[in-house]
């Protein structure tokens, strides 16, 4: 199966598709303006299934260790999507617009740090905050679907089939076959399937 590589012919912005991804020719990537603040140097730091879409509004927010995967058929809706160690979006999942999937908090929990940290953006040519910060993995399980504004903290593993509500601030695991929602998400009613 070939990949899709280079410009879009399609896109209003004049970007390319990063070298070290692998996206599926049957992918759809509306435009490569979602790669402006992809930063990856893994081996493969973007991998997209078979028919997986995204769209207009998607930031691929992906540090240099980062390794962000979306399974088939995905669909990512204008989420921005904060990565410096692991986001995996199973097959079939559905990711509404302005979702937050950050597997970091990128600034320090320290005041002083965090002053530290601002006063080098400055000097820096990609001027935004770029302090090491510890990073847990993000699993979003297939045919999960996560409503418009909401946000998964780093660490959390949604199960497969579940529902986030919209405006959720999802900080812990969700069971598979789960409707949460709320900040922080409770458990509304599990689905029988
Ligand atoms: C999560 C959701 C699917 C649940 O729908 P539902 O099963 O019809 O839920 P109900 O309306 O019966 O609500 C059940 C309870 O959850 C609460 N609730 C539902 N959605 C909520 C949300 N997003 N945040 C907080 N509470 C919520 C309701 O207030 C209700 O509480 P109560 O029992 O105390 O009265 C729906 O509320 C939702 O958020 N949909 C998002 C849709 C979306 O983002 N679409 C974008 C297009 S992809």
């Amino acid at each position: 199966m070939a990949n899709l590589k280079g410009s879009l012919s399609w896109d209003w912005y004049s970007g390319t598709i990063p070298n070290n991804a692998v996206i599926d020719e049957t992918a759809y990537i509306e435009t490569t303006f979602s790669f402006f603040l992809y930063r990856s140097r893994a081996q493969v730091g973007l991998q997209i299934g078979k028919g997986a879409s995204t769209y207009l509004g998607t930031m691929f927010d992906v540090g240099t260790q980062g390794r962000v995967s979306l399974g088939k058929y995905a669909l990512v809706h204008g989420a921005r999507i904060v990565c410096d160690d692991e986001i995996k979006i199973g097959d079939h999942a559905l990711i509404s617009w302005n979702v937050v999937l950050m597997d970091t908090y990128r600034a320090p929990l320290d005041p002083v740090e965090r002053r530290k940290e601002l006063e080098q953006i400055p000097k820096r040519k990609l001027r935004h905050i770029d302090a090491e910060q510890p990073a847990r993995p993000i699993h979003i399980g297939a045919n999960v679907w996560i409503g418009f504004d909401a946000c998964v903290l780093p660490g959390v593993t949604i199960g497969e089939g579940s529902i986030v509500g919209a405006r959720s601030v999802v900080t812990t695991d969700v069971e598979p076959y789960t409707i949460v929602a709320g900040n922080p998400a409770r458990v509304i009613r599990h689905l029988v399937v």
